[in-house]
């Protein structure tokens, strides 16, 4: 389990065991744009404004990964307790 921070409002949203980012902001009542929801289209990619997202997708290159400016939160996760976002 992690957090995710929204950086404009500051509101923290739990993201439990088994859950995506995705579906704890959506009960939290901020939706993201979605479609494969499985790390290759890219359509709910993300910034990612402090901490380290664990990349679990295959649309963003090495590189773009290890910058940690930007994450699928379909199916990413955190390496760090906490990712603020640029939500
Ligand atoms: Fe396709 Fe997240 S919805 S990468």
């Amino acid at each position: 389990p992690f957090e995710v921070q929204l950086g404009r409002d500051g509101r923290v949203v739990a993201v439990p065991a088994g859950c995506s980012v995705v579906q704890a902001l959506a009960a939290a009542g901020v939706a993201l744009m979605t479609s494969c929801e499985q790390g290759v289209c890219g359509t709910c990619l993300t910034g990612v404004l402090d901490g380290e997202p664990d990349h679990r997708d295959s649309y963003l290159t090495p590189e773009e990964q290890a910058a940690n400016d930007q994450f699928t939160p379909c199916c990413s996760r955190a390496r760090s307790p906490r990712l603020v976002l640029d939500l």
